[in-house]
């Protein structure tokens, strides 16, 4: 195993609370059982998610000093919007304070009730984005992303066989534009490959339909094109990104991944009367088009975090960390989701907890067990997050993959930090039979896994 040490040294710290069992038992009670409710301060290492977790450099913390908060026209509003065009090619960017604004911003400008929208997978505000419309949300990912064995280097890849089956019976006039994540986040952070991005734009410029990319990790996906895809190995970050964001017609973005901040994000596309729709009502709900609800320090560390995020020694590092906890777990036996993907590492929870039925939320079950015995916070991606009640008969339909995502921060954690982390799961691993379901005991009607309650049932 190639040891992915820091490409960094540290200059800050920020001191971590050790707590005791009890004290997390106590916290687990009083939160529900939700880890959303768990204070942040008393967990050890948090993996809940690696969005707006990022450790900034100094260059992003000097960057902030430099920040103009004028009202209109902030030079860091044009710093940032250079840097966007550089990376990304597109005529118009528009800043937005994180990714569902511009989602939001998006497809309240252009998708209209009864109309489809195609994704390889939805992330979740993005699927209630389009949904809030009065639209469908389609996912069209290659069927070999639901198998969790099956690794596959593109496991993110759309699958153009039933993209082109659902235009056809949609209609194309009812497909305002298809989408693709990069890389798949509800999938497993899977990238898509170069050749399957290319043959979609194709697809959709045959049928005139645009090609939006929900570029949240794109750097990361773009190193996976450079490791895996025939033909990029000795190109840069950069150049793969272009010609990869050459195929589209525009890009929503989370900056609080791949931009390395802790807050922000943005929309960018060639589309002026788009743009227009979007700019009123972004006015309207979220701020001036030069600083779309952010603070113009923010803007300065996003223009200088989507430069650093392009570094390939930082790629490797990143990359080489979330397989480098991967390859512990596997190596001690723990059922995870194949090829571990580019900002997480999942675990299967329906093999690990094979005696907890579906209905009884094992993923859930898995996160609730790590923080109380480790202090270690994942996150539920399963029934709790994607399950539905069917309207006819009450009954819950369950999703095909119950996983416990652990989502690494960027720079944040040392690789001792991962390995207590591979040990602790190892361990669990090996008491898995003393972990009990649970019944939920309220949940709210959309995204439901934010505030959902739970009871833990006896043994
Ligand atoms: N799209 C994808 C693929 C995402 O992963 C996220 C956020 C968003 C859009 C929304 O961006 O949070 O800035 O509004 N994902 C986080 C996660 C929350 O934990 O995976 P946002």
């Amino acid at each position: 195993m190639k040891f992915p040490s820091e490409p960094f040294k540290i200059k800050v710290v920020e001191p971590i609370r050790r707590t005791t069992r009890e004290e997390r038992d106590r916290l687990l009670r009083e939160a529900g059982y939700n880890l959303f409710k768990v204070p942040a301060e008393s967990v050890y290492v948090d993996l809940l998610t690696d969005s707006g977790t990022s450790a900034m450099s100094d260059n992003q913390w000097a960057g902030l000093m430099l920040g103009d908060e004028s009202y209109a026209g902030s030079r860091n509003f044009y710093h940032f919007e250079e840097t966007v065009k550089s990376i990304f090619g597109y005529r118009y960017v528009i800043p937005t304070h994180q990714g569902r604004m511009a989602e939001n911003l998006l497809f309240s400008t252009v998708v209209k009730p009864g109309m489809c929208v195609p994704n390889n997978i939805h992330f979740d505000t993005t699927r209630a984005n389009v949904e809030h419309q009065g639209a469908e949300a389609l996912d069209v990912v290659v069927k070999e992303a639901y198998d969790p064995h099956c690794d596959m280097p593109f496991k993110g890849n759309m699958d153009l066989v039933r993209l082109e089956d659902a235009i056809n019976r949609v209609g194309r006039n009812r497909i305002p534009l298809v989408m693709i994540t990069i890389t798949n986040n509800s999938g497993g952070g899977q990238p898509v490959s170069m050749a399957n991005i290319r043959a979609t734009s194709e697809l959709c410029r045959r049928y005139g339909i645009p090609l939006f990319f929900d570029a949240c990790r794109f750097a990361e996906n773009c190193f996976f094109i450079k490791e895996r895809e025939p033909g990029y190995q000795t190109k840069s970050i950069a150049d793969i990104a272009r010609e990869l964001f050459s195929y589209g017609d525009g890009c929503t973005m989370s900056a609080k991944k791949d931009g390395l901040v802790n807050i922000g994000g943005f929309l960018s596309l060639n589309n002026a009367e788009w743009v227009q729709g979007i700019t009123n009502r972004l006015i309207l709900v979220e701020g001036f088009p030069t600083y779309g609800g952010l603070a113009g320090r923010d803007l300065e560390a996003m223009a200088r975090g989507l430069k650093e995020v392009l570094d390939e020694e930082y790629l490797e590092f990143r990359i080489g960390q979330v397989r480098y906890l991967g390859e512990l777990l596997e190596q001690g036996g723990v059922p995870i989701l194949k090829p571990v993907g580019g900002h997480a590492v999942y675990l299967n929870a329906k093999e690990f907890l094979p005696h907890i039925p579906q209905s009884q939320f094992p993923a859930q079950a898995l996160c609730v067990a790590l923080y109380r015995e480790f202090g270690i916070r994942g996150v539920e991606i399963g029934t709790v997050m994607f399950g539905k009640k069917d309207p006819s008969t009450g009954r819950t339909i369950h999703p095909e993959l119950e996983m416990v995502r652990l989502a690494i921060p960027r720079r944040v954690y040392t690789n001792m930090q991962i390995t207590y982390v591979a040990e602790s799961i190892i361990e669990l691993f090996r008491t898995r039979e003393a972990i009990h379901g649970l019944a939920m005991t309220y949940e709210a009607p959309v995204l439901r896994h934010f505030t959902a309650r739970f009871e833990e049932l006896p043994a």
